[in-house]
């Protein structure tokens, strides 16, 4: 009790004598009181973590499911990550505390007397992630992303900061989310309720001619996979045990790091739901040398790379746990308890309790456990995991025959290295020329090697940007059989029963109904008058009609303020656009004067837009699936993705001329062919296809020649 009654005046006292002739004296105190801080900060954030863990346990296992504790599975940080947004959080709880010390001695934080160095030391900032050793002459990847730039190691690394292309902007310069104060304005106009965009911007009733006529539904599930490779942001907690989550989520009062929802009055789910739906605010890290901001920086848990970091995990445990190494033969390790027709799935999640098991108790089917934790979060993205995993284990079995000499760790690593290729190869031969149609050769050129000095993180825009494809999901998943007709009694499932829906999968059909659906079935076509479905916009981690269904438009909104992000007119500019500032002109820009006038009345100016919303809004670019906007900041990005990994498969010296050529051949069909039960396939994948006349028998699909992986050394 005594000693933190001082602190503050002790601190405040060092504070004032930073003329040198104290400075020695004071030095040792003031380093003593620093370490109290600290060392107090982290007993409170800790106790938190702690706490907010055994809770979601209890609830996962006790109550009755519901939606929140669906969707804190799903933004539940494991592992290093876990680590790194507790440090985060420690970190900023210091700062809190110093600064209210200091400003009874009217010091401010960014004093130069404050040694932020030797602070991030002291609390452990440098010791998450931990320092990987890097071989020069490795011919792979590391699990982590760790190594790939030789001048700055860390570049791409996973639980790193995600990058800023331009400075973060908070209601307070450092953390706060602009519409976090009431009555605050952004540039003299009051934020519109993330809710309230949603319902006058986002949402449509009827789902009648909304599809793609010229995409399949892979379309829009590449895209989603394509995310879960190269970014994750998850939840933080809340800070301190003391504000409980219960009163965020029941009582919505917002507060550390609960940033509720809420809900306009008007809105339907104010008789079913309350106020709000709860949203924490996501993970964050210590800031990085040399400390040119202390503005919140989210974190990405995943490497930036396009690197199959979803098949594999971007944590060295996780990357061990998912493979088999019982066996020498380079393999994933598989489900042992069940098979699709004699065919893999993917392991199970042992972890208890498992919210797939929930949501049918009769059922009992846990979650899968892949690279990705977000693996089983809707049934078609599952049915993608297991198709790459089943994909790894022929690569390996293959290349086994071919060099018999080989040991596990050869053939998982080569498996892996080809699979990582098949990826990168799919996305910006197939995917990303026409999600950016005319404007891909504008962003992307042709390949012109590798760069050293190009940045491959990935941007914290970019993780808005990509969400362009929660436009294109469609309200309902399609089941299909051998000659591409319904399949089974119910064919046809809403979306919002497959969310953490394995059952559907393992006792009632496998992944072949499912895989046809994604070829013959189409993508959502994003509109400016049909934009979400019902299905996530009001039915979001809704599995059972029980419970309450989240909204994924308004989350999206809630995030990219969360995420300090700045709004349209700045992207606008960054990209070299007009930055409307009149209706006029941003009816103009969108083509839709009335979507213009609607966005002005909730935003008042253009330039408060929410990133995503002013994205999503703009017309689609010739031959391309999203607006001018989003195309730079697309585009911007997979250059960068691309031109910055040393390990990027057409980096001359990664393979060989012959594994190249081998390598062009690959195709989403084949895949299909090779790792399922089904012989009909379409030869453009990403397109619309009807059956029959846009299928053919695979034999007519080009195989992967792996000739030239046989080694002439031994
Ligand atoms: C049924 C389909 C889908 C569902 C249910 C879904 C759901 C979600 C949810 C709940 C989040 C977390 C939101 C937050 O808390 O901020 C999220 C994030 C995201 N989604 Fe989707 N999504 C789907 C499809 C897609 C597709 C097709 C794409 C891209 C083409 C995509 C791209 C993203 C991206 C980039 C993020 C941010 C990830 C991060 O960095 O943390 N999603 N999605
Ligand atoms: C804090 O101090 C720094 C340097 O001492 C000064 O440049 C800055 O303007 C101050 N900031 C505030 C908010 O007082
Ligand atoms: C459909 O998309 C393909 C590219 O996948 C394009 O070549 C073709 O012209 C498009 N067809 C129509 C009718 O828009
Ligand atoms: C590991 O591989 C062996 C040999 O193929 C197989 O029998 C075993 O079931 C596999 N174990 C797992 C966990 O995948
Ligand atoms: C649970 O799964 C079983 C199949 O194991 C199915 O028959 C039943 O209809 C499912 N129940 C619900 C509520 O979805
Ligand atoms: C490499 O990238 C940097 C940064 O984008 C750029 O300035 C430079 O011109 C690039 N070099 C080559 C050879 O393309």
């Amino acid at each position: 009790m005594r000693v933190l009654f001082q602190l503050p005046a002790l601190l405040a006292s060092l504070a004032l004598f930073q003329s040198a002739e104290y400075a020695t004296n004071a030095q040792p105190a003031r380093a003593a009181a620093v370490a109290y801080t600290v060392s107090q900060a982290k007993v409170q954030v800790n106790k938190a973590f702690l706490d907010s863990r055994t809770r979601l346990k209890m609830a996962l296992s006790s109550e009755a499911p519901s939606t929140r504790h669906l969707s804190q599975y799903l933004k539940h940080a494991k592992g290093w990550t876990r680590m790194a947004i507790r440090l985060g959080q420690v970190w900023e709880e210091v700062l809190k505390r110093l600064r209210h010390s200091m400003s009874l001695a009217n010091v401010n934080i960014t004093d130069p007397s404050l040694d932020l160095a030797s602070l991030c030391r002291e609390v452990g900032c440098g010791s998450v992630p931990a320092v990987v050793q890097c071989h020069q002459k490795s011919p792979y990847r590391t699990i982590t992303g760790d190594c790939n730039n030789r001048r700055n190691p860390a570049l791409g690394a996973a639980n790193r900061a995600l990058a800023r292309w331009l400075p973060a902007e908070y209601e307070d310069g450092l953390s706060l989310p602009f519409g976090w104060t009431p009555g605050k304005t952004r540039n003299g106009f009051p934020l519109p309720l993330a809710r309230e965009v949603s319902n006058q911007v986002v949402s449509y009733l009827s789902e009648e001619g909304v599809l793609d006529q010229n995409r399949s539904l892979l379309f829009m599930q590449w895209g989603q996979i394509v995310d879960h490779d190269m970014d994750f942001a998850p939840d933080t907690e809340l800070g301190s045990s003391e504000y409980s989550k219960a009163q965020c989520e029941e009582r919505c009062l917002q507060g550390g790091n609960c940033f509720p929802i809420m809900l306009p009055p008007q809105d339907p789910k104010v008789k079913t739901q309350g106020k709000c739906m709860p949203f924490f605010r996501a993970g964050f890290v210590c800031p990085t040398p040399p400390y040119q901001s202390l503005a919140r920086e989210q974190i990405n848990a995943l490497t930036s790379f396009l690197d199959a970091s979803f098949v594999y995990g971007s944590e060295p445990s996780l990357a061990h746990r998912l493979r088999n190494l019982s066996s020498p033969l380079g393999l994933m390790a598989i489900n042992q308890d069940i098979s699709d027709h004699g065919l893999p799935y993917l392991p199970f999640d042992t972890k208890k309790p498992s919210p797939c098991e929930f949501i049918n108790t009769t059922a009992h089917v846990p979650c899968f456990l892949a690279g990705d934790s977000r693996a089983s979060e809707h049934i078609l993205l599952a049915t993608s995991h297991t198709l790459f995993l089943r994909e790894h284990n022929r690569l390996a079995g293959q290349l086994k025959k071919l060099n018999p000499q080989w040991d596990g760790e050869k053939l998982y690593q080569e498996a892996r290295k080809i699979l990582g290729a098949f990826v990168q190869i799919i996305t910006f031969r197939d995917y990303l020329p026409i999600v950016l149609g005319e404007e891909m050769r504008k962003w992307i050129p042709p390949y012109q090697g590798y760069n050293e000095s190009v940045d491959p993180r990935i941007s914290n825009v970019f993780t808005f940007a990509l969400r362009f494809g929660h436009l294109e999901v469609p309200s309902s998943v399609s089941r299909l059989d051998e000659n591409y007709q319904p399949w089974g009694p119910e064919p046809e499932l809403p979306l919002h029963t497959l969310f953490f829906n394995t059952w559907r999968m393992v006792t009632d059909g496998g992944i072949d109904p499912l895989v046809r659906g994604l070829l013959a079935k189409r993508s959502k076509l994003m509109s400016q008058n049909k934009m979400m479905t019902g299905e996530l916009r009001n039915k979001l981690f809704q599995p059972t009609h029980k419970i309450h269904g989240f909204d994924l438009a308004a989350i999206n909104i809630q995030r990219t303020r969360d995420h300090g992000q700045p709004g349209y007119n700045s992207w606008r500019g960054f990209c070299d656009l007009s930055q409307p500032r009149t209706k006029e002109e941003l009816g103009a820009v969108l083509e839709n004067p009335g979507l213009a006038e609607k966005l002005l009345e909730l935003y008042g100016t253009p330039a408060n837009i929410d990133i995503w919303t002013g994205g999503i809004a703009e017309p689609l670019v010739s031959g391309g699936r999203v607006g001018s906007l989003l195309a730079c900041l697309l585009g911007k990005q997979f250059q960068q993705t691309r031109d910055g990994d040393r390990f990027w498969w057409e980096n001359p010296g990664v393979f060989t001329e012959e594994q190249r050529n081998s390598l062009k051949k690959v195709s989403f069909s084949r895949l299909v062919c090779d790792n399922t039960h089904i012989t009909k396939v379409p030869r453009d994948a990403f397109q619309a296809n009807t059956y029959p006349q846009d299928f053919v028998d695979c034999s007519a699909i080009d195989e992967l020649d792996l000739s030239p992986w046989v080694s002439v050394e031994n």
